[in-house]
């Protein structure tokens, strides 16, 4: 590949760009996870992501991808057969629910437009009518990475107690933690699964599932076969600062990195900053007269905006133009809404400038692509950046 001068724009919803400080971090040498300094940077690390899922409840750190998280919160919980209630918010939303079928659970699936988030009114219909209680757990997806709708999981919570159902709420918070508020203890959610490559800023290879009271009481019981993923082991190896197996290292040394970072800024500064660029980015894109996927404003996601391109065009295409021009990656529409879309990522390590520059690339973008379009979205974005800053 031949050399492009300047820097990539990373501009998917994840992974996203990490900060040098991370890299640097991580570009140190691998340390004996069983020896006496390790337990320091485990601890720090453990004892640091609580205060960012805001619960006092352990988080279990893997090492995997966000898939393998999603896995661990079902395995740890359930046994073979147990009905779970997920809601089709988008593509992220349907393979957890194919990943449930495949471990032998029954999801069922509440169908969705992909425009919006999980519907808690249609949950607690749901939950009323199982008198048996035979749903054995709730299953949302916080932030709906492939449409860029938010779901609010507090309203889900409410579902359950005006149920008055005992099943566990379960949620993936892996597009949404430390971009978006998430209150994993006051929301009373049991198992919160997310991963490292978004909010935190670090590459991808670390995911948690952040558990309650009630979920380590279901796991004495849960049938559902496990092994790599045992809470149990890792949670008792944990409260030394250690691990079972080999821990991603030097993911650790850029997590307690990315912790201190996030702690320095101030993470209710951290999710203002997003709303900010989300905000600006929706205007860029009203300016431009194009339509976001998301159709409830209440439910806008500040960490990516998906960009609907009109009828008759391929959005695949608006995104392969803006690559080989701008050297700028964006997000391609996923299942449903594959060539429909485009989503522009706004998250992680990110300023006003880092924005103004996406959205230049987006609006050069559609110029050449020939979308139709109104010019003057990134001066729209500007006026308001300028503004609110
Ligand atoms: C909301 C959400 N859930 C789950 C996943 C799957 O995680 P991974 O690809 O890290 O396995 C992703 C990945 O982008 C996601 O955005």
């Amino acid at each position: 590949m031949a050399h492009r001068s300047g820097r990539h724009f990373l501009q998917i919803p994840g992974p996203s760009n990490v900060p040098d400080r991370i890299l640097r971090a991580i570009d140190n040498p691998t340390m004996d996870h069983r020896g006496p300094d390790f337990a320091d940077l485990g601890l720090e690390c453990l004892d640091g992501i609580k205060r960012v899922f805001k619960t006092e409840s352990p988080v279990v750190i893997y090492p995997a991808s966000g898939t393998g998280a999603w896995e661990a919160a079902l395995v740890n919980t359930l046994s073979p057969g147990d009905r779970v209630l997920m809601f089709e918010t988008g593509q992220f939303a349907t393979l957890w629910n194919e990943l449930a079928t495949r471990i032998g659970l029954v999801p069922e699936f509440i169908e969705g437009d992909w425009r919006g988030g999980a519907d808690a009114a249609a949950i607690e219909a749901r939950l009323k009518e199982d008198a048996g209680h035979e749903i054995k757990a709730v299953c949302v997806v916080h932030n709906e990475t492939s449409t860029g709708a938010v779901t609010n999981v507090p309203a889900v919570r409410a579902a359950l107690d005006a149920a008055g159902h005992p099943a566990l709420l379960m949620v993936d918070t892996i597009s949404s933690l430390a971009s978006i508020d998430y209150r994993h203890d006051e929301w009373g959610v049991d198992v919160t699964v997310s991963g490292s490559q978004k909010g935190l800023m670090l590459p991808p290879g670390l995911s948690f599932n952040a558990l309650s009271a009630k979920a380590l009481k279901v796991n004495e019981t849960a049938g559902l076969a496990r092994a790599y993923w045992d809470w149990k082991p890792m949670i008792a190896n944990n409260e030394t600062g250690y691990f079972p197996y080999t821990p991603a290292t030097n993911l650790l040394y850029g997590l307690k990195e990315a912790l201190a970072m996030l702690f320095e800024e101030g993470l209710e500064n951290v999710f203002a900053r997003h709303d900010r660029y989300a905000e600006a980015t929706r205007r860029a894109v009203q300016a431009w007269g194009l339509e976001i996927l998301c159709n409830n404003p209440d439910e806008y996601s500040s960490v990516l905006t998906a960009v609907m391109v009109p009828d008759g065009h391929d959005a695949d295409h608006v995104r392969k133009v803006i690559l080989d021009n701008f050297d700028m990656s964006l997000g391609t529409g996923l299942g449903k809404v594959k060539g429909k879309i485009f989503r522009i990522g706004h998250l992680g390590d990110f300023n006003e400038l880092t924005l103004v520059g996406t959205l230049g690339g987006v609006e050069m973008g559609l110029g050449i692509a020939g979308v139709p379009h109104q010019k003057g979205g990134v001066q729209r974005a500007m006026d308001y950046l300028a503004g609110a800053s």
